[in-house]
């Protein structure tokens, strides 16, 4: 059985991320998408949260499952049996920091390939980033986002200002 793993932070998870989940599901047996637990950074929504948004996102696809994950990802990988790590590759400037993480993944563990899915290009410019600041500053998005994701991120936001953070 061949195990793919789509590691990151999803905070939130978009259109982008969904594409690449719902093309390598085709391609392996079973496919983990792990999110990152990260202490040093403050992400919008909660590891518990993120891993819920994701599981509301990918309902259709039964080879995909959710788990969070902390520490080093070839350990994460090793204990899930899985062998290859799928990235979503969407421009130049991705490739500087992809290219050096799958050489260290690689180095770390010379049995585990990363594998690089080049992005659709109406997701070419999508990012979880981008999309907090649209929303932040009273934007919205259109297509980018499944509908649940959006109405979490209004509800998130209002209750950030309503806290006063
Ligand atoms: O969505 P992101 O934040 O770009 O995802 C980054 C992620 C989770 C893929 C990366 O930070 C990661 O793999 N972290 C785990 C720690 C690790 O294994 N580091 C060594 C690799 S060089």
């Amino acid at each position: 059985m061949k195990i793919a793993v789509y590691p990151g932070s999803f905070d939130p998870i978009t259109m982008g991320h969904l594409n690449i989940i719902e093309r390598c599901s085709k391609v392996f047996d079973k496919v983990i998408v792990a999110v990152l637990i990260n202490p040093d950074k403050t992400p919008l929504f909660t590891i518990e949260e993120r891993v819920e948004l994701i599981n509301k996102s990918i309902k259709e696809y039964s080879s995909v499952e959710v788990k969070a994950f902390s520490g080093l990802l070839v350990k994460f990988m090793a204990q899930q049996n899985a062998s290859v790590i799928v990235k979503g590759l969407r421009a130049i400037s991705d490739f500087d920091f992809e290219f050096s993480m799958a050489l260290m993944n690689r180095k770390l563990n010379p049995d585990i390939e990363t594998m690089f899915l080049m992005t659709e290009d109406r997701y070419a410019f999508l990012s979880s980033s981008k999309i907090k600041e649209i929303y932040m500053l009273g934007g919205t998005s259109e297509g980018l986002l499944p509908e649940h994701i959006e109405q979490s991120i209004l509800k998130k936001i209002a209750q950030k200002n309503h806290d006063g953070i």
